[in-house]
């Protein structure tokens, strides 16, 4: 297979990139940032595979650069980056790397869950600047995680490891979902579950989990946060676009909810005018996956899906395989 070519758009864990150059001739773009638009059509042209990330917009009239290419290897979870069906439309396969980083994303949504409701960004700076003079019974009043209401909205697999940890911190955990889990394994789990307003009536955490979609843009906008409990915290480490930004904004200055810990937004990487602002938010920088361990596997997975789609084998993780019917 030697003289099959693959571009990867952006470096990875090493023993990934060892792992591709091992089969194939491979071209990596060795800046440390993303490829502008003109880039990315430079480098696609010519290639049989592609490694690409979220950062890097797959449409039609890149793909119609390459008539050759044969297999997209995203490194992701999710891929709204990619247009699916021009892809399929051009027997292109496209991978992803669903499982290796459930856990870790879901542990980042506890991560922000617990930093937002014990105010920890705040209580940081305020004792690093030196403004901690000593015990006070009404520093940095938080709220109460154990016990109290979960809302989960998206029960795959990340929403599934969020509401395990859940479970150990006693909480009540209602979802809603396209997808209605049976009652034997509501039961097993120990959810109930909600139509979306009711959810959102009752939770005392709202945590997003669903694929970004049509269906699922602006999930959360300005009448979602009305019916949020006032006291409420919204978590988001699916994709910015769920949640309308700018209501968001105003959700937080109206005080119609308590706060929001974000891990991705809107228009990666800007931020909505004022939502900085808020000492109420937390805001990391798309980091859900981001371990070493995960971040390998991540690479580990999306090279053998780029491999053995090239070498006409098939990929564990297809997630166009309309495409093998049209061969
Ligand atoms: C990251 O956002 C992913 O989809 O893996």
């Amino acid at each position: 297979m030697g003289q099959k070519k693959v571009y990867v758009t952006r470096k990875i864990p090493q023993k990934a990139l060892e792992m591709i150059e091992s089969e194939v001739n491979m071209e990596i773009n060795q800046e440390n940032r993303a490829l502008t638009r003109k880039e990315l059509e430079e480098g696609i042209k010519g290639v049989d595979g592609l490694l690409c990330f979220i950062t890097d917009t797959i449409d039609s009239d890149l793909l119609d650069l390459n008539p050759k290419l044969k297999v997209i290897a995203n490194y992701a979870v999710g891929f709204n980056n990619i247009d699916i069906n021009a892809c399929t439309e051009r027997n292109i396969l496209v991978s992803n790397t669903p499982g290796v980083l459930t856990d870790t994303t879901a542990d980042l949504t506890w991560a922000l869950l617990m930093a937002i409701s014990r105010k920890i960004v705040p209580a940081d700076h305020f004792t690093r600047n030196g403004q901690y003079k000593g015990w006070d019974p009404l520093l940095f009043l938080g709220s109460e995680i154990t016990g109290k209401t979960l809302g989960v909205i998206g029960m795959g697999r990340i929403g599934r490891a969020v509401t395990k940890r859940a479970k150990g911190f006693d909480m009540n955990v209602i979802y809603h979902d396209i997808f209605r889990q049976s009652e034997e394994e509501e039961k097993r789990m120990g959810i109930e579950y909600c139509k979306i307003n009711e959810l959102l009536k009752q939770a005392d955490f709202v945590t997003l989990h669903v694929p970004l979609l049509p269906e699922t843009t602006h999930l959360i906008g300005k009448k979602e946060f009305e019916i949020m409990k006032k006291s409420a915290y919204l978590i988001n480490v699916a994709r910015g676009p769920i949640v309308d930004e700018k209501a968001l904004v105003s959700a937080l200055q109206n005080k119609d909810i308590a706060g929001a810990a974000l891990d991705v937004f809107e228009e990666e990487p800007k931020l909505a005018a004022g939502l900085a602002a808020w000492d109420n938010t937390v805001l990391v920088p798309h980091i859900g996956s981001a371990t070493e361990e995960t971040r390998t596997r991540m690479g580990m997975i999306a090279a053998e899906n780029l491999l053995a789609g090239l070498r006409g084998e098939s990929m564990k993780n297809l997630v166009n395989p309309d495409v093998l019917k049209n061969q």
